[in-house]
């Protein structure tokens, strides 16, 4: 079955772990927007690594891995996590790269930079240039990763762009960036990954048509959506369930199944409203027992409960079929767990999730109040061992979502996940 994994909060939902589990019975795993802002934590051989653009497919040696022309790549990160990866014993001899992604150049990430430190704009970003670089794919002028595998072209092209950037840097008040050694350097990792680069789209076509199973793994999260999300504090891709298409050029037709990802219960990072948050004693002991850090720039996440409206909006989108709940374990501890079910407002109570930042901003949540089960889950590996009071909860999430829950994640561990059959 062809699977879509996605994150339906704001990202850092645990899709790292729930896709290397998930990534054992699939032929190919593939990623398809965001670009190195992702940073998906796995844990190898009892090591912890961060993947940031590699799908987290490459720890099985048969799999097929491929970044699709969705994806904005910075090359000298990807040389770099390749590296990483290969000193790890991974071979990585099957990564198949788009010539047709997005570059991201030093001017986006010198502009992103920019931006969030004025006045105009504090996202929250995590200043890797991805805004900036997906602005160009718009703006009918990025250069794209096949460049790099053309000297003479490739300089030429970034000097346009270095003109095209040096003003609007002056306009800023910056200095302009220099090209070398910034091109010199593009140009060898291009040629390191000369060997990968290809024609995703085909390389999957090709794989539909040997029915190989193959697993597209979303980035950041369904409310970080450039159009569904909590605009404008959102990240500069499609996020979610549309972004498998334009991202890959492959049709809905591709798709058996899609899986969300969330977990039990709420994290933010960056700007922008998040009506559940919860601050003081409670919001940093939950951060404690989460190891609430961003695995891309090691911030502090704001933590609160799971909010259902926002989740069942998720879920709605993206036409999940199950849900897989991570961090469940995370809550042991607590005396009591609530979950937002509605949000009141001047225009009273809703059940609907409003987009635009503006809106979300002014509402109050209406919690729902669940018993703890202070029980260490940790060690299960059935459904049926679960305490009452966590079914209890389960159960609830499933009936407001809409959505049954197949996976439940217990630890950091691959084998604490619980399976949950139809
Ligand atoms: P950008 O993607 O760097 O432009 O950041 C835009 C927003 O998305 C900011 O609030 C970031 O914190 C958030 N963001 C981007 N990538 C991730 C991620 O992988 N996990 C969580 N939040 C993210």
């Amino acid at each position: 079955m062809n699977t879509v994994v996605l994150g339906l909060q704001w990202g850092d939902e645990g899709k790292g772990k729930a896709i290397d589990y998930l990534a054992g019975g699939f032929d190919a795993v593939v990623r398809f927007q965001g670009g190195h802002n992702a940073g998906h934590t796995v844990y190898y051989r009892g090591r912890k690594v961060v993947l940031h653009l590699l799908p987290s497919g490459i720890f099985y040696p048969d799999c097929l891995a491929v970044i699709a022309h969705g994806v904005v790549v910075q090359p000298l990160q990807l040389v770099e996590e390749i590296r990483n990866a290969r000193a790890l014993g991974l071979r990585l001899d099957n990564l198949v790269l788009s010539a047709n992604a997005p570059l991201i150049l030093p001017f986006h990430q010198r502009l992103d930079v920019v931006f969030e430190d004025s006045r105009y704009q504090r996202i929250g970003t995590t200043r890797r240039g991805i805004g900036p670089a997906y602005e160009d794919v718009v703006g009918r002028r990025a250069l794209f990763v096949g460049d790099l595998l053309d000297e003479p072209g490739f300089r030429s092209k970034i000097a346009v762009l270095a003109e095209y950037y040096n003003r609007l840097l002056a306009a800023w008040g910056q200095p302009a960036e220099a090209l070398e050694p910034a091109a010199s350097a593009y140009l060898a990792a291009g040629e390191f990954l000369r060997p990968m680069v290809g024609d995703s789209g085909a390389c999957l076509r090709r794989a539909l048509r040997e029915r190989r199973k193959i697993l597209f793994e979303g980035a950041q999260g369904s409310l970080l959506d450039i159009h569904l999300g909590t605009y404008p504090f959102v990240t500069s891709s499609n996020t979610t369930i549309a972004g498998v298409f334009s991202g890959t050029g492959l049709s809905p037709k591709a798709v058996d199944r899609v899986i969300g990802i969330s977990k039990a219960y709420a994290t933010r990072v960056g700007e922008g409203p998040f009506p559940t948050e919860l601050g003081g004693k409670e919001g940093e002991r939950l951060r404690e027992l989460g190891n609430e850090y961003g695995a891309t720039t090691g911030r502090p996440r704001r933590v609160g409960w799971l909010d259902l409206v926002a989740l069942r909006h998720a879920v709605q989108v993206n036409g999940v079929d199950s849900l897989f709940l991570t961090k469940l374990d995370v809550l042991d501890g607590l005396d009591e767990v609530r979950a937002a079910v509605a949000y009141e407002s001047g225009g009273g109570r809703s059940e609907d999730f409003p987009c635009l930042a503006g809106a979300l901003s002014g509402v109050r949540p209406v919690f729902r109040s669940f018993p703890g089960w202070r029980t260490k889950l940790g060690g299960l590996r059935r459904i049926a061992e679960l305490p009452a009071p966590a079914r209890a909860y389960l159960d609830f999430v499933a009936e407001f979502t809409g959505a049954r829950i197949g996976h439940l994640s217990v630890g950091t561990e691959r084998e604490q996940t619980i399976e949950i059959q139809d």
